[in-house]
């Protein structure tokens, strides 16, 4: 569990706050760039509706459903596939920094406080390559809430391209730091190269 977080039963127990859960799904890969660079593994994440990059995933109500079945329910209208996420699968959840004015497109009521709950599953290679077929074909979501699915670049190219570029577009509420700090936590990335590409986004 992630440090600064709180625990499933804290955020659960405040019931007046609203509720979204998010996964990171990925699988290790042997395909390379151009025939010589690993890219190691594949993380999915999408463009939203919004222009920002995020984890599908989506609103809850733990009141009528556990947060694994509100975000399985989710996870089939933005992916287009029954994908059971367990309780195994939570890394953490905290309070979503204030939206007030990054996200204008809300509808939500800006004095509810958002609990955001992040999950992390690991697939096989295929199944993750059905889940970018069916975003892209069934998903109810396909082309207006949800505007397509993208890999996210794990190496280091000339000019700190590839995973610095891709970590300098913007994200929804801590989407970024959600993605770094499970790249560090599930070594995907050795930690001087996100360093190098965390850095690299910054200039
Ligand atoms: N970290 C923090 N907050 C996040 C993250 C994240 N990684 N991802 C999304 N959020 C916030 C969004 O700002 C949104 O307010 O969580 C909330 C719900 O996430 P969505 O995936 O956007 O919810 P979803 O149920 O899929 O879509 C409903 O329709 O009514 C609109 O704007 C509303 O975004 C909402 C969408
Ligand atoms: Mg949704
Ligand atoms: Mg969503």
């Amino acid at each position: 569990m992630a440090s600064g977080q709180l625990s499933r039963a804290e955020a659960l127990a405040c019931t007046a706050c609203m509720h979204a859960c998010h996964v990171m799904l990925y699988s290790d890969t042997k395909t390379q760039l151009f025939g010589k660079f690993p890219i190691r593994h594949i993380i999915l994440m999408q463009m939203r509706f919004d222009g920002l990059l995020g984890f599908p995933g989506g609103l809850v109500n733990p009141s009528k459903e556990t947060l694994e079945a509100g975000l399985s329910r989710e996870l089939l209208e933005e992916l287009g596939v029954a994908l059971p996420v367990s309780v195994e699968d939570h890394v953490g959840s905290c309070h979503a920094p204030d939206s007030s004015s990054s996200s204008s497109s809300s509808s939500s009521s800006s004095s509810s406080r958002l609990i955001t709950h992040f999950y992390v599953k690991k697939m096989e290679e295929e199944q993750i390559r059905e889940v970018e077929r069916a975003a892209a074909s069934t998903a109810t979501d396909h082309g207006h809430e949800v505007l397509g699915m993208v890999r996210v670049p794990l190496y280091t190219l000339r000019g700190g391209k590839g995973l610095g570029s891709f970590l300098s577009h913007a994200f929804i509420g801590n989407a970024r730091s959600q993605l770094v700090d499970s790249l560090l936590r599930l070594n995907l990335v050795a930690p001087e190269e996100l360093h190098k590409a965390l850095t690299s986004s910054l200039t």
